[in-house]
C-alpha cells in the first residue's frame, strides 16, 4: 500500500481550519493507504525553544481532536516526532548534503525571519527546519505528504534533498509528492482567513454558548447596515461557512432572501449555528470523552510512537549501511 506521512506542530484545541482543511482530509486517507500522522513536537521547539512549558499539554490536547474528527489508531498510526529518535538521526545526515543556499531560500523561513519580531529566530534549528521535515517523511519513504499550499515548497526542497543523498550514498528514497487536498478556505469571524494568530477562530472543542456567540459577532456585508438593506452573500463570510455547513435548501435560501432582505443576518447566523453544529458537537464530544480518558490517548500515542520507531528503524537499517559509518 502507498504510504502518506504528515504532521502538525503541537498548537493545543483545533479550530475548524484544521478540521474542516486538514482533519477531513486525513480522515479519507486513512482508508486508502497506510498513513503515518504525528505531532511534530520538535518542530515546535525550533522556534519555541525558550518556554516549552505547554508542548506537552498541547500535544495531548491536539489528538484528542484528532480522535475526536475520526483518526482511527487501528487504521493509521498516531505518534510523537521526539519519541522516534530515528528522525534526530537521519535529520543530521541529511543536512550534511542540504547546501545552506537551498534553506536560506526557502519562502516560510525568509517570511518568518522578516516577520517574526517576537521571539529570536537567529538559531541553528530554524533554518534547518525543513531538514527536519525531509527527515520525517523520508524515514517512512513517504509517497504522499498531505499539506497545505505554503508547505509545498518543503516538500520540493525534501524531493532535492533525497536527489542528493541518493546520488552519494545509493538509492534509498523515494521522491514524496505534496498532496494538496481541496481547500475549502475556511474564513474566521472577521472574514480572513480563520487563524490562531488572527484570534478570529472557532474551536472545535469552544463550548456551544461559544461558539454562538463567535458566529452571532461575525462580520457580514459590510454595505447591510439595517435590516432592510439587501445583502449580498457572495461577499459575506457568513455564507461562506454556510457553503461549508448548511444543507443546500439553506444556501438556496439565504442566497436568495439576503438578496431582497427578507431574512435578518441574525435568522441567518442562527441557521448556520445550528447546522455547523450537526457537524461539530459529535466531534467535541468524542474529543472531550478523550480529554476524560488521557490515560487512553497516551496509550495510544506509546503504541503508535513504537510501530513509528520500528519502520524508522528499518529504513535507518539501511541508510546507515550506505553512508557506512561506524565499524
Ligand atoms: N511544517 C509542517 C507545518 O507547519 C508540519 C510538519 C512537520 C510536517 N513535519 C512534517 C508536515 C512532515 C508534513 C510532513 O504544517
Ligand atoms: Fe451575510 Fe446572511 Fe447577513 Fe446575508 S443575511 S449579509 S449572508 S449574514
Amino acid at each position: 500500500m502507498e504510504r502518506v506521512v504528515s504532521g502538525m506542530r503541537p498548537t493545543g484545541k483545533l479550530h475548524l481550519g484544521h478540521l474542516e482543511a486538514v482533519l477531513k482530509n486525513w480522515v479519507e486517507l486513512q482508508h486508502n493507504y497506510e498513513c503515518f500522522f504525528f505531532v511534530a513536537d520538535w518542530h515546535a521547539l525550533t522556534s519555541d525553544y525558550a518556554d516549552t512549558s505547554e508542548i506537552r499539554s498541547n500535544t495531548l490536547a491536539m489528538v484528542c481532536d484528532w480522535l475526536g474528527a475520526g483518526l482511527d489508531p487501528q487504521r493509521c498510526t498516531l505518534f510523537v516526532q521526539s519519541l522516534v529518535p530515528q528522525h534526530a538521526e537521519l535529520h543530521l545526515l541529511l543536512s550534511a548534503v542540504t547546501p545552506l543556499g537551498w534553506l536560506e531560500r526557502v519562502p516560510t523561513y525568509k517570511e518568518a525571519r522578516q516577520q517574526i519580531k517576537d521571539k529570536d529566530l537567529n538559531n541553528y534549528a530554524f533554518l534547518g527546519y525543513p531538514v527536519l521535515q525531509a527527515a520525517d517523511i523520508l524515514i517512512y519513504k513517504g509517497d504522499y505528504v498531505p499539506v497545505g499550499e505554503d508547505q509545498v515548497p518543503h516538500i520540493e526542497l525534501t524531493r532535492e534533498i533525497a536527489r542528493r543523498f541518493n546520488k552519494f550514498y545509493g538509492p534509498i528514497f523515494p521522491e514524496p509528492q505534496a498532496l494538496l487536498a481541496p481547500d475549502p478556505r475556511v474564513v474566521g469571524t472577521d472574514g480572513r482567513r480563520m487563524s490562531k494568530s488572527y484570534r478570529n477562530d472557532i474551536k472545535i472543542t469552544d463550548p456551544p454558548e461559544v461558539i454562538w456567540e463567535k458566529m452571532r459577532t461575525m462580520v457580514t456585508d459590510p454595505a447591510r447596515v439595517r435590516r432592510h438593506d439587501p445583502g449580498d452573500p457572495d461577499v459575506c463570510p457568513v455564507f461562506s461557512l454556510h457553503k461549508i455547513y448548511s444543507s443546500q435548501e439553506t444556501i438556496d435560501l439565504v442566497n436568495v432572501e439576503c438578496r431582497r432582505a427578507g431574512i435578518g443576518c441574525i435568522d441567518c447566523k442562527r441557521m448556520l449555528y445550528e447546522h455547523a453544529m450537526k457537524r461539530i458537537a459529535p466531534i467535541a464530544e468524542k474529543s472531550r470523552s478523550y480529554e476524560q480518558n488521557i490515560d487512553e490517548v497516551k496509550r495510544i500515542l506509546q503504541e503508535g510512537s513504537q510501530r513509528a520507531r520500528q519502520e524508522a528503524e528499518r529504513t535507518m537499517e539501511q541508510v546507515r549501511a550506505a553512508v557506512r559509518l561506524g565499524l
